[in-house]
């Protein structure tokens, strides 16, 4: 990589309140209650960070360093997933470009490598010493596996019924994991709770400044990918929502770059029926979503009964001209193995539910057949033996 690329970030900012933070110590949330974003020197940040210059430089979300906090990452090869034309499903629905953006490949399975590098990264840097996480699984998976390469101490704090997989793989990387009888939202209290007396670093989604940064690199993609251009319509599974208002975000400082117009992809949430706060509350017309009461799906991620992002979240959908949309269990479960017979894409029921959104959506004709379409698979089915399990055998 040429000298001249290096972070441009200049300070952080609250999201709702605009108060400011300095960059260079270890910060959660805003006095306020509410997430810190980071903001950079964007015009500096395009003198540097142009087309030509990406095509040397290395194949992770690193490549994107003028915009992201600091580097040199703790890395293990993040990003720059593939991006597949899905003509044998598009097809079956009547969309000549539709395609399935392949998070499943990122290091440990999911596109929360990218927001845990990230994380990662500034918490050495400012001189965290133990971090701890309350997750649904895929992201403790993530931090349990960055920790080890940055030689921290990671505390994994999840549903005592998470996948198996996930809980293997945090013991395997050497974090301590926590199991916890409730939900991700309870698991989070037990982290807030614990913090203090134990001297841990709080890495959950939206109360430290970095993941985001991580997850936005994954529409700096999109654009890359689509030769200089953004798609019409992306679909993603929205549990946290940290990947749509990462997205949302990138696309807002690209604009500020002078990479693209004002134009943006309309942004599709996509959440399981037994858990849908933010589609509830899209539907309803509220900026805030309601605590989601008794939540249950099989897709472990989108099992989030309150988003602390969700004011973004709903202002980003709105401001796309965006949808929300609901998929049972049942639903994703045969999306799944449409998914995997007709494109050969073995996904999490998260990425799955995607395709059922994309499905109703065509056949309302909210999406046009000649639209771009890209469906995020957010995690591989490798890990989701249990609702795999289901989906090939049925539920007995
Ligand atoms: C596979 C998968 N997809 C989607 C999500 C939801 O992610 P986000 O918090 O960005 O909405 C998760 C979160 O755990 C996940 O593991
Ligand atoms: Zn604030």
């Amino acid at each position: 990589m040429p000298a001249a690329a290096r972070s441009t970030i200049t300070h952080l900012e609250c999201s709702a309140c605009r108060k400011t933070y300095a960059h260079d110590r270890l910060q959660n949330l805003c006095s306020c209650g509410k997430p810190l974003l980071a903001r950079y020197d964007l015009e500096a940040a395009a003198r540097t960070l142009t087309r030509e210059a990406l095509g040397g430089r290395p194949a992770t979300m690193w490549r994107y360093t003028e915009v992201l906090p600091g580097s040199p990452g703790v890395s293990l090869g993040e990003g720059l997933t593939p991006v597949v034309h899905a003509c044998r499903l598009g097809e079956r629905l009547g969309l000549r470009k539709l395609y399935i953006k392949d998070e499943g490949l990122n290091p440990t399975g999911s596109f929360k490598a990218r927001g845990l590098s990230a994380a990662v990264t500034q918490a050495k840097a400012l001189g965290a010493r133990v971090l701890a996480i309350p997750t649904a699984g895929n992201a403790g998976g993530a931090l349990a596996a960055y920790a080890a390469q940055a030689g921290m101490a990671a505390v994994i704090v999840m549903p005592a019924d998470t996948p198996a997989a996930n809980v293997m793989e945090c013991r395997a990387f050497g974090a301590e994991v926590r199991k916890i009888a409730g939900l991700i939202s309870d698991c989070g209290r037990y982290v807030a709770e614990h913090k203090e007396g134990e001297g841990w670093f709080d890495v959950s989604t939206l109360k430290e400044p970095y993941r985001i940064e991580g997850k936005k690199t994954m529409g700096y993609e999109l654009w890359e990918q689509f030769s200089g251009r953004l798609p019409d319509v992306i679909v993603y599974p929205t549990g946290g929502g940290v990947g749509l208002i990462g997205m949302w975000k990138a696309f807002e400082e690209m604009e500020k770059m002078g990479w693209t117009g004002s134009g943006r992809p309309r942004m599709v949430c996509v959440q399981a029926a037994g858990c849908a706060p933010i589609v509830e509350a899209f539907q309803r017309g509220g900026e805030s979503a309601e605590f989601w009461p008794n939540a249950a799906t099989i897709a472990a991620g989108l099992r989030v009964p309150k988003a602390l992002g969700d004011f973004l979240i709903l202002s980003a959908l709105r401001a796309s001209g965006g949808a929300a949309v609901a998929a049972t269990d049942e639903e994703m479960l045969a999306a799944g193995r449409e998914l995997a017979a007709l494109e050969g894409i073995y996904a999490a029921p998260e990425g799955a539910a995607t395709l059922v959104a994309a499905r109703k959506l065509a056949a309302e004709h909210w999406i046009q057949p000649e639209e771009t379409v890209v469906l995020f698979n957010t995690g591989t089915g490798y890990k989701y033996s249990e609702a795999w399990e289901k989906a090939l055998n049925g539920p007995g």
